[in-house]
């Protein structure tokens, strides 16, 4: 410290020094952030408060406060880097490194297996669902995905969906030349049509405006999807089949992974697991807000279904399994109904 002559000018000094300070302390954090040694790009097409959004954003808080940001996690919602149709080869050409794509999404990419979580009235609850994700199929799935320098990093969930379009949807016949927007999975246009509706398969991003354009009549989700794209402002009913359940993957490209050191890859694993597990422990509550927030909305009318239009909706959709058996491979179905009965 310099000598002063006055004690006045060594508080000033003292003062000055400490903003200083403070000053590159905050240029330092800022570079830090800049100088990230690892920048992970995750995409997704969902809003951010949604389940997915939300453990996203939980993956992004942990592994940056983990890494002391060394590990920097760019989370891009709502498909606003890449949607449906060019995540998968955005990611695949090292344009993202991190993806959470429904589960119905890898048919397209040359995984029709993965269709059989879209077989409707397959999963009596959530439990029905770990027993597949956290078990061996579940494994052995993510494991198939590598054939694609895929890395699959784990399941969580949205949550059982719902059908929406301009009338009630209760009974099978509420559905005849309905167009109704589908996410890219064969199992789920079977299961529209036979149920006598159109399957129109669609982007997520695309589907509001194609609801409020009546390019389509209706479509299925969750209800946090649902209201999070404001799709109660262009649909009048909702009717609550919790027919079939939509969940994702997590999935990162190989060869970024694989050039991790070990200590990342770990911290990175670790944090995924804790996000999923945040994830799957929202899910419902997200949805079950998203539906209280709908009916105070008053703009769509919410249907509850009686146990017998339930079961023929069910009966109605029967005979998508012999049909899509052959596109998943009978063994999956087989092995995952065992499972579920148990
Ligand atoms: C959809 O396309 O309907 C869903 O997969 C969107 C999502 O990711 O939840």
């Amino acid at each position: 410290m310099p000598k002063f002559s006055h004690p006045r000018e060594q508080r000033a000094w003292i003062s000055r020094f400490n903003a200083l300070l403070v000053a590159s302390l905050l240029t330092l954090s800022v570079l830090n952030v800049q100088a990230a040694e690892v920048q992970i790009r995750f995409s997704h097409v969902v809003a951010e408060d949604t389940p997915k959004g939300l453990a996203a954003n939980r993956f992004k808080a942990l592994v940056e406060q983990r890494s002391n940001g060394r590990i920097q996690v760019k989370v891009y919602p709502g498909a606003k880097l890449y949607g449906d149709l060019d995540e998968m080869e955005a990611m695949r050409l090292g344009a993202v490194e991190m993806l959470a794509p429904s589960l119905s999404k890898f048919g397209r990419i040359g995984f029709p297996e993965f269709e059989l979580f879209d077989l409707p009235f397959l999963f009596g609850s959530v439990q029905d669902v770990r027993r597949i994700t956290q078990g061996p199929i579940g494994r052995r799935l993510l494991e198939r995905l590598q054939r694609q320098q895929i890395i699959g990093l784990g399941y969580f969930d949205n949550g059982f969906k719902e059908m929406s379009a301009n009338r009630p949807l209760l009974e099978p016949a509420d559905f005849a030349g309905l167009r109704m927007r589908v996410q890219s999975s064969h199992v789920i246009a079977a299961q529209m049509r036979a149920l006598g509706a159109r399957p129109v398969v669609l982007p997520f991003s695309k589907t509001r405006q194609a609801l409020a354009s009546s390019v389509v009549d209706g479509t299925e989700n969750p209800v946090s999807n649902f209201w999070t794209q404001r799709m109660n402002e262009v649909q009048t009913d909702l009717s609550l089949t919790h027919h079939g359940y939509l969940g994702y993957a997590v999935v990162v490209n190989q060869h970024f992974w694989q050039t991790l050191a070990p200590r990342d890859r770990a911290l990175l694993t670790q944090a995924m697991e804790e996000a999923l597990r945040y994830g799957n422990l929202i899910a419902d509550t997200q949805n079950d807000k998203a539906l209280a927030a709908l009916q105070q909305a008053g703009t769509t009318r919410i249907h509850t279904l009686s146990p017998s239009q339930r079961a023929r909706l069910r009966e109605a959709v029967q005979p998508v399994y012999d049909e899509l058996a052959r596109r998943i491979g009978p063994v999956w179905i087989e092995e995952v109904q065992k499972a579920v009965a148990h």
